[in-house]
């Protein structure tokens, strides 16, 4: 399987190069070799703050004739500062800028947590807006906006749980088809896939080798045995046993990369598939384990806590 399918037929690249923690000064040369080599999917977001170099490299990719805007697949996220409808199409208006592009492929609320405007990360319970004052519904609004007025081809979520996504169905017009959240062999989340799968929604996975970003775990994905001997046995690298295995769940892949030999190993993760013996032995590797917590949100007296987010 080499991409998703939307609802309208339009096809998105099931491995696309992640830019969470690329530094300004590293992205720029990231995507451009990683379109170089064929990458074709990008996963931005405003939050990672590198959105300008992202959107140059991509200038300098279309100007080198390596691809065409409509070659591409660009996804970007509206940062928890600018939920409420009337604050949507302002934000992803700067994300295009910052991109220097005229529409996205896909626009994600990047978190059910609201902040209050010009927060980058909260310190304290005042720099928060509780969902009771700005509901979910309310920011699914302006994303319909979004998608209306052309700027987005499609909408969605991340890091929403199946009570947050019924939330946002029942009353919604157009309906998310996409909920990004954190998966990988450690993290499978059988019982969200279940359900997006019923409601027509697509998945893609972020953290997808399990993010280096907890430099407290002892928990390392790619040094995990049943994955080094599945990797020494077919011949691949412990990343491309992860990245297939999500993707052989149907399920999309951003691993983040700002090396050129690792950006092509990853991208070869798709030349490669795993056997049913091979699938059932990572399926029992799921502990449940999240290297991105959420407890980031929680503060003194703050209205959000990991577990709101988490559990449905
Ligand atoms: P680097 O950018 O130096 O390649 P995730 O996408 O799960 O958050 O993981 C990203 C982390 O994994 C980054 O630290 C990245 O470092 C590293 N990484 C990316 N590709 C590989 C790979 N094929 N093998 C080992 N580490 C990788």
């Amino acid at each position: 399987m080499t991409a998703l399918k939307f609802r309208n037929n339009d096809e998105m690249p099931i491995l696309g190069l992640g830019t969470f923690r690329s530094e300004p000064n590293e992205v720029y040369n990231a995507v451009l070799s990683a379109i170089k080599i064929g990458y074709r999917h990008i996963d931005c977001a405003a939050a990672y703050g590198n959105e300008k170099e992202v959107g140059n490299a991509i200038a300098e990719a279309i100007k080198q004739g390596l691809v065409t805007r409509e070659d591409l697949w660009v996804t970007s996220k509206l940062w928890n500062a600018s939920h409420g409808e009337e604050n949507v199409i302002p934000a992803l208006k700067q994300t295009l800028e910052d991109l220097q592009l005229e529409y996205l492929d896909l626009y994600l609320i990047h978190w059910p947590v609201a902040l209050k405007k010009g927060t980058e990360m909260p310190e304290k319970a005042s720099d928060f807006i509780p969902l009771s004052e700005v509901p979910l519904t309310n920011t699914w609004k302006g994303m319909e906006a979004a998608l209306e007025q052309g700027l987005a081809k499609h909408i969605g979520v991340s890091n929403f749980n199946e009570n947050q996504l019924k939330e946002i169905l029942v009353t919604a017009v157009h309906q998310p088809e996409m909920n990004q959240v954190e998966m990988h062999p450690f993290l499978q989340q059988d019982a969200l896939q279940s359900f997006c799968v019923k409601n027509d929604m697509l998945l893609t996975a972020y953290a997808p080798l399990g993010s280096l970003v907890d430099d407290n775990s002892t928990l390392r994905l790619l040094e995990n045995d049943t994955i080094k001997n599945i990797a020494k046995a077919r011949r691949m690298s412990p990343a491309q046993v992860a990245l297939a295995y999500t993707i052989q769940r149907g399920i999309a892949v951003i691993p983040k990369s700002i090396n050129e030999a690792r950006l092509l190993q990853n991208l070869e993760s798709l030349n490669h598939t795993l056997t049913e013996d091979d699938m059932a032995l990572l399926k029992d590797l799921d502990k449940g384990h999240r290297f991105i917590d959420g407890k980031f949100w929680e503060v003194d007296n703050g209205p959000y806590t990991a577990d709101s987010i988490w559990k449905a």
